[in-house]
């Protein structure tokens, strides 16, 4: 990935993630050659990443035409998607052995200079690159949906991904605006997911033993710690807490901090009974006929608020800018 823009894309796979990851390269000024065997989720993509584009293209124009949108393309079938990308990102099933199959395919049909980048949420890499000829010039980039509109985006090796090709996925996702973080070697979730497993874990429980609701819990995390999370990570805050940094911090709540770790649910397996109670409690907040709406109000809301942060983040993070 040499260039900054204007480089040859792939998005195999065109759900949630795959679109958005679309829209988000083609808004950056990329070619974006989209592939899914579902017609469906075609029509989805291409709706949603002209939504995402509009104000550029000033109207609903068709791929292949004119403009940012001009830019997007369908491919017929992987090969000719990949045959001459610069960067693939694979957003297909969350399944080990079909990620195998198709990076296989990857492989065979990109050019042997092209990043191939796996969105995938929790699998190690190794699991399905172990057996791959061109292993090393593969990676997982985790990214948190919305793709295009939450900067974050996890990249972790295999031990056989070269440095180089690291480097290359970082700089191509800090092109698109994203800000990549580098696990120095490969684990299952990665950070994010295991940080969000263990607060969910502990949700459920509260939810279970009939604390308190699933809505009081999205409220104390999107009025308490959400609030507080968008603009300092928990070890920050911690160290903000008290006059004289982290360590005094710690010190005042370490006992209460292991009585507390040692009383956190433990509980392993989902317990689909819990699962039902949460969705009809979900259901009645948000009935399925306003998903997409309330899609369409995070999105707007998360726009400003990346706006928003931008500025302060600019300023209190100075020193990560780089
Ligand atoms: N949804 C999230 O919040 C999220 C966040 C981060 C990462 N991810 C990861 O991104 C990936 C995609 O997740 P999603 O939520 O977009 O799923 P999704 O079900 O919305 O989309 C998957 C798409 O892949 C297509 N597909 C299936 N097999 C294929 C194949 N062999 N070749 C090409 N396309 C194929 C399907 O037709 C479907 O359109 C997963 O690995 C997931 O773990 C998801």
């Amino acid at each position: 990935v040499k260039r900054s823009e204007g480089l040859k894309t792939a998005c195999i796979g065109c759900g949630v993630i795959g679109a958005s990851w679309a829209a988000a390269f083609v808004k950056a000024g990329h070619t974006v050659r989209l592939f899914d065997p579902a017609q469906s989720a075609l029509n989805q993509a291409l709706a949603e990443i002209n939504v995402v584009i509009k104000g550029a293209t000033g109207g609903d124009a068709k791929p292949g035409q004119g403009t940012a949108i001009g830019r997007v393309f369908v491919a017929a079938s992987i090969e000719e998607a990949v045959r001459d990308a610069d960067y693939v990102q694979e957003s297909i099933v969350e399944d080990v052995d079909v990620k195998r199959r198709l990076f296989k395919q990857l492989d065979e049909f990109a050019p042997s200079s092209a990043v191939l980048a796996s969105s995938t949420s929790e699998i190690q890499p190794s699991r399905f690159l172990e057996d791959l000829a061109g292993r090393d010039r593969c990676l997982v980039a985790h990214p948190i949906s919305p793709p295009h509109l939450i900067p974050l985006v996890e990249l972790c090796g295999s031990p056989w991904t070269t440095g180089m090709v690291i480097e290359r996925a970082a700089a191509f996702l800090r092109g698109i605006g994203s800000e990549p973080i580098i696990l120095r070697r490969e684990i299952p979730g990665f950070i994010l997911n295991r940080l969000q497993m263990a607060l969910i874990r502990e949700a459920m429980g509260l939810i279970d033993t009939g604390i308190c609701s699933a809505a009081d819990v999205d409220k104390v995390v999107r009025l308490g710690l959400g609030r507080r999370w968008a603009i300092l990570g928990p070890f920050e805050a911690g160290h903000l807490n008290s006059r004289l940094g982290y360590s005094d911090y710690i010190m005042k709540f370490r006992d209460s901090m292991s009585s507390l770790f040692r009383a956190l649910s433990v509980q392993n397996d989902i317990d689909l009974r819990l699962i039902n109670r949460i969705d009809q409690e979900l259901r009645l907040r948000v009935p399925l006929s306003k998903i997409s709406e309330q899609q369409t109000q995070r999105d707007i809301r998360l726009s400003k608020l990346g706006e928003h942060l931008s500025t302060s983040i600019a300023v209190d993070h100075r020193d990560e800018a780089t």
